[in-house]
């Protein structure tokens, strides 16, 4: 089995991801923050051993600023919503996933203001000169990805930072491609707001995810409830991480996301991306010699995430994910990845695009068969036959 998905979530995981949650689950799962029995404690310490890894990672510092989310989406929520009220102008652009542009959307019916940017190429990425341009009195925050999920193009978040800092505007950002990947650093980049899931880059288990909320930024709670601390309070503790996380957390999936870090941090994330990288590149150069094969990606542009969206003259890129699933045993991704904006930008809106995703986990072998099942799909006739009998059943 190939696995070419890791832009959904990675997979497979580090052997010790594995097993830190069956020993977390077996031995250490106590409720963390509440009580003071040894399970409890024992779940703390692993709790906030994790946040101080992910502190670290992205150089923020003061662990207490990362709170704990259930994906990257519940991240950006948090943020979007406990930052924007009614008046407010946002800039943001049209690669963003929907997890930025529903709530975006949302926000909009209330009366925040949002202008979306088109990249200033096809394939390209937001120009800083761009945002700075589209600044007005009533602007509050920048949110932009930083690559996007669709061409993999890495936005030029250092300038857009420096911009928003400059304007004194909050200035968030979507890390969901590339945390654990490339470096994150808040304060070199002026980030306010990031947002990050645990289970894509950072290897940890599904239902993980990270805000970290810098000292400029002071968010309204969306959710109260317990949180282990300040119990005689009848209103929601306001210091951080407690205003923003509360209720049970997914301790497991922490215990996992610890040590995924871990391993992160013990390879080298600039290692991990130089191998997906070379990766990337294999799977680009083989792509691009097969005809009828087009890849889309910013081929001016120095920077790309191991994500890479082909199309197939002629075919259906979810039958091409369902031939490569039955007939190649290969996992790819197809259709609009949450992200319809960024395929109208780059023209293959509604039918979307075959994504694959290389991870730190594949082979150059498994990049190689892969480009040669891809030729035999392009070569064969199966694909336009299946074409020609759906129009015809229509
Ligand atoms: C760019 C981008 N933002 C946000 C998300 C949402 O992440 P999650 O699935 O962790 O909610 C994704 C998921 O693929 C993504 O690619």
């Amino acid at each position: 089995m190939i696995y070419l998905d890791n832009a959904a979530t990675s997979w497979p995981k580090p052997e010790s991801v594995y097993q830190t949650v069956d020993e977390f689950l077996r031995n250490q799962g106590g409720n963390p923050g509440r009580g003071g029995h040894s399970l409890a404690v024992a779940a703390s310490r692993m709790i906030e051993e994790t946040r101080l890894l992910l502190a670290r990672l992205i150089n923020a510092t003061d662990k207490d600023r990362i709170i704990f989310t259930l994906n990257c989406t519940d991240s950006l929520n948090t943020g979007l919503k406990g930052l924007l009220r009614p008046g407010d102008h946002v800039i943001t652009s049209r690669l963003e996933h929907n997890s930025v542009v529903r709530p975006l959307g949302k926000l909009e019916q209330q009366g925040v203001k949002v202008t979306q940017l088109s990249p200033y190429s096809r394939y390209g990425s937001v120009s800083a000169q761009d945002v700075a341009k589209a600044i007005t009195g009533k602007t509050k925050l920048v949110v932009m990805t930083h690559a996007s999920n669709v061409t993999g193009v890495v936005q030029p978040i250092k300038e857009y930072g420096a911009i928003a800092r400059q304007h004194n505007l909050i200035f968030m950002v979507d890390a969901a491609q590339t945390a654990g990947k490339y470096p994150l650093d808040v304060q070199a980049n002026n980030i306010d707001l990031l947002a990050f899931p645990g289970h894509k880059g950072l290897l940890g288990p599904p239902g993980t995810g990270a805000l970290y909320v810098g000292e400029r930024v002071d968010l309204d709670s969306l959710r109260e409830g317990g949180t282990g601390s300040h119990s005689e309070l009848e209103m929601q503790p306001t210091e951080l991480p407690f205003k923003l996380e509360c209720g049970t957390v997914n301790s497991a999936g922490i215990a996992g996301l610890g040590a995924g870090l871990k391993y992160i941090f013990k390879e080298g994330t600039e290692r991990i991306l130089a191998y997906e990288q070379s990766l990337t590149d294999r799977l680009i150069k083989g792509l691009a010699r097969i005809l009828r094969v087009t890849v889309y990606r910013d081929k001016d542009g120095t920077r790309q995430t191991p994500v890479v969206s082909l199309t197939i003259e002629e075919a259906e890129p979810m039958e091409v994910g369902a031939i490569l699933d039955q007939a190649f045993d290969t996992k790819v991704r197809t259709g609009l990845h949450c992200a319809p904006a960024a395929h109208k930008t780059i023209g293959t809106f509604p039918r979307g695009t075959v994504r694959l995703s290389p991870g730190y986990f594949n082979t150059t072998k498994e990049i190689d068969v892969t480009i040669k099942a891809i030729e035999k799909i392009a070569r064969s006739g199966i694909i336009l036959k299946a074409v020609e009998e759906t129009a015809l059943s229509d």
